[in-house]
């Protein structure tokens, strides 16, 4: 039998054609969705004060949530932090370009708009190619939230991100889908020992083998004066989504959707289901995480059970996307 392969989207090349028409739209005081490993971002020039108060409105971001300012080179850092302890340094010769982010006292360079009036600034240098030479372009460092509506799923490839934002944004540059697929480590380095806000691409485990002891927040009202936009509800579907222990399935699973980062005992039961790792590999399922929250979103099903993953490494990251996605005050079902 004869197959036809689907059409292969644009790659690298007729991409990295957009980035002098938006670093020009950027520099002008527009807004572009561009890629980043983790990903994709709704970027501005991270000093324009009208481009940075249309993210906020675009999004429907309150205004108590502060940006990450995305730069391509050390020297970026060096212009926007006031201090950069030695533990920043090594971090960023380890895991810089990368899924990290450290917030570090900010410059007063860096508006309030941005930083959401806090005295620190979240700091990122993405690995994405089309990333760093879009700010290189650019000129200047870019202020950038995930290219979401506040709350909802952060879009891992181009089409994800128009479907979110629409016209909203004139410039839209591919770079595929995402390699990480969830968003970046934040890590406050404003206290001798690094405090974990927010588990991310970079694992803990990887963390601590550099900067030595790192912490949680010692409870939810410390997270949320570190890091105010921590909110408990957050990239979260449409549909209810809840917690799902396997092997028995619960009475309604006929009906609803399963999400499960690798083969699940009772799986079978559900109307749906997307196995994100069948091979039981972290990384493969973080990639797939988002895009595969967004499919069961928009199936129909009422509900959306999960799975949450192992404790560890990327699995924390993926287990605290599921527990805010199911953060609505329902039962966990177990
Ligand atoms: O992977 C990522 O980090 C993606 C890509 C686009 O780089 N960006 C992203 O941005 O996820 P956003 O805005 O969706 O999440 C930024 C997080 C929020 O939880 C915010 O509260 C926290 O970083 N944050 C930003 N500035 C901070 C600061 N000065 N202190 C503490 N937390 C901060
Ligand atoms: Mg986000």
């Amino acid at each position: 039998m004869e197959t036809i392969d689907p059409p292969t989207p644009p790659a690298g090349p007729a991409s990295r054609a957009g980035i002098p028409a938006a670093a020009a739209c950027l520099r002008a005081g527009g807004l572009a969705v561009f890629p980043t490993e983790t990903v994709y971002g709704l970027g501005a020039v991270f000093d324009n004060l009208p481009a940075l108060a249309r993210i906020f409105e675009i999004k429907n971001r309150p205004r108590f949530d502060p940006l990450i300012v995305h730069i391509a080179d050390m020297a970026q850092l060096a212009g926007l932090a006031a201090d950069i302890p030695p533990a920043a340094l090594a971090l960023a010769e380890k895991f810089w370009p990368g899924p990290l982010t450290m917030v570090l006292p900010k410059r007063a360079c860096v508006p309030d708009l941005a930083t959401a009036g806090m005295p620190s600034v979240a700091l990122r240098m993405p690995r994405h190619p089309l990333a760093l030479e879009l700010i290189k372009n650019a000129g200047a460092p870019l202020a950038a939230p995930s290219a979401n509506r506040f709350g909802g799923i952060s879009p891992t490839t181009a089409a994800a991100a128009r479907a979110e934002l629409g016209t909203a944004v004139e410039i839209y540059l591919d770079g595929g889908p995402c390699a990480v697929g969830l968003e970046s480590t934040v890590l406050s380095l404003l206290e001798p020992v690094p405090v974990l806000l927010r588990p991310g691409g970079i694992t803990l485990e990887a963390l601590t083998e550099i900067a030595g002891a790192v912490r949680l927040p010692a409870g939810d009202a410390e997270h949320r004066r570190l890091s105010p936009g921590g909110l408990p509800r957050h990239y979260a579907p449409a549909t209810p989504l809840r917690l799902w222990q396997p092997p028995h399935p619960p009475p309604d699973a006929g009906r609803a959707a399963l999400l499960t980062p690798f083969p699940a005992p009772g799986a079978e039961a559900f109307a749906r289901a997307e196995i994100l790792a069948p091979d039981g590999d972290l990384a493969a399922a973080a990639a797939s995480f988002f895009a595969a929250l967004r499919r069961l979103d928009a199936a129909g099903a009422p509900l959306i059970y999960a799975v949450l993953a192992p404790e560890t490494g990327l699995g924390r990251a993926i287990n605290d996307r599921l527990r805010r996605a199911a953060a609505d005050g329902r039962a966990v079902y177990s």
